[in-house]
């Protein structure tokens, strides 16, 4: 097969990538390792950023996202009793979207074959060959028979474990990496919310998350040490350290249910330099990894991927070559953004086993500095409603 751009893995980065460029008139192929139940069985990411809703809206395929998602105004920081509220709508004027990473990919998935995006699932082996050259391609597994994808471009959306980042030598590459001490223990269920806006607490037993899918549909997690198993938090645990964690106000509007899903996922900041080498560009999780606590982790690959489309559109509809050599470093300047505000919230929002009474002073004193000033509110709104691209 020939195409002009080889896209590896079909998550949100590879599909948003894959859509941008077909609707520009680009040739391009996604090739993903597992099959489409799987992709979407993966609880991820929660809450969109504007660029994430600007690119569906781009797209046209943000109907059911504006009919089923969740515009949040503000959400919350909690510390013990007290409940900050981050008005970000007031501060910025630009909200929020509740609407999970599931739903985001199944309706890029469920708009591929009406717009002429191949997505070939269960592509085993995907090697990536020549990426330094200008004719690189791509061989995978399909059914027993070994295919080869010729094209000018490959895109690596292939998330941190995927092939892509390793096609990059190691004398070009560079590796930014803090490995946190501790996982997010998330439980999924068909329960109301507890509130209709996120809070995020620092108690003394350690963090939780109040989130949300719908009206009906909650997300809650509590961060547990890395050495924790699954089997030894049974639902009632779990709900009993959530209920402490969050607080009164709202362990009183919490309603407990059975888990649809529950999972632990450690806490990374990983960046990798440069996030393009040849004719390979790195977008999404293959490039970057943040911890969390600020929401992101899908908005940033959303972010890569605009830079990324616009300079492969650049190349193809403008014979513009110097828009993909860009492209690392003008995707770059965000992540770094992101990964300074994912790791600052994180730090504020977590108990470190290595910290002592000095470090808990500090951030009892940024919160009393976040509650009682608009600036220190708006640094945070505008950081978490998604800088400009
Ligand atoms: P991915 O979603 O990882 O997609 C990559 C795709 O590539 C996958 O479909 C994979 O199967 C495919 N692939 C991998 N290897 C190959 C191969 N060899 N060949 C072909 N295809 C391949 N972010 C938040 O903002 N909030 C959260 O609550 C949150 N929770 C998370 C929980 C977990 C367990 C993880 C891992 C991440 C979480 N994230 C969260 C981060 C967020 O989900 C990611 O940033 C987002 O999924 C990145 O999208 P992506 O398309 O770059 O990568
Ligand atoms: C969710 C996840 C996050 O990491 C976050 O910061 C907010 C919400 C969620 O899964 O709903």
């Amino acid at each position: 097969m020939k195409t002009q751009v080889c896209i590896i893995g079909a998550g949100p980065a590879g599909l948003l990538l894959g859509h941008l460029l077909k609707a520009e008139g680009v040739d391009c192929v996604v090739l993903e390792q597992r099959d489409p139940d799987y992709v979407l069985g993966r609880i991820r990411a929660g809450v969109l950023e504007n660029i994430t809703v600007s690119l569906m809206e781009r797209l046209g395929l943000d109907a059911r996202l504006k009919a089923e998602g969740l515009p949040e105004d503000g959400f919350n920081l909690a510390d013990g009793e007290r409940l900050i509220r981050i008005p970000i709508r007031e501060l910025t004027g630009q909200q929020v979207w509740v609407y999970g990473q599931t739903e985001i990919t199944k309706d890029l998935m469920d708009a591929a074959p009406e717009r002429g995006l191949e997505v070939i699932y269960e592509a085993e082996g995907v090697a990536l060959h020549d990426v330094d050259s200008d004719a690189p391609y791509v061989t995978y597994t399909k059914d027993g028979a070994q295919q080869r994808v010729d094209c000018r471009f490959i895109a690596g959306c292939d998330g941190y474990h995927g092939p892509s980042r390793q096609a990059v030598p190691a004398s070009v590459g560079q590796v930014f990496e803090r490995v946190y001490p501790f996982g997010w223990l998330g439980i999924l269920a068909d329960v109301p919310p507890c509130n209709h806006e996120l809070i995020y607490a620092n108690h003394e037993r350690g963090f939780a998350l109040a989130s949300m899918r719908s009206h009906t549909r909650s997300r809650y997690y509590v961060d547990v040490a890395l050495t924790e198993k699954l089997e030894d938090w049974p639902d009632e645990r779990l709900w009993d350290e959530l209920a402490i964690r969050l607080g009164p106000d709202a362990a009183a509007n919490m309603t407990r249910g059975p888990a649809i899903e529950k999972s632990i996922a450690p806490l990374r900041s990983f960046v990798f330099t440069p996030m393009r080498h040849g004719s390979l560009l790195l977008c999404g999780d293959a490039a970057h990894i943040v911890p969390p606590t600020g929401a992101k982790g899908l908005n940033l690959a959303a972010s890569d991927v605009h830079y990324a489309s616009a300079a492969l559109v650049a190349y193809f509809k403008g014979g513009d070559a110097d828009a993909v050599a860009g492209y690392s470093a003008k995707a770059l300047a965000r992540v770094w953004q992101c990964e300074r505000f994912s790791w600052q919230l994180t730090k504020l929002m977590h108990r470190f086993p290595e910290d002592g009474p000095f470090e808990r002073a500090m951030q009892v004193a940024e919160l009393d500095y976040i509650a009682g000033s608009r600036a220190a509110q708006l640094v945070i709104a505008e950081n978490y409603v998604g800088l400009p691209v």
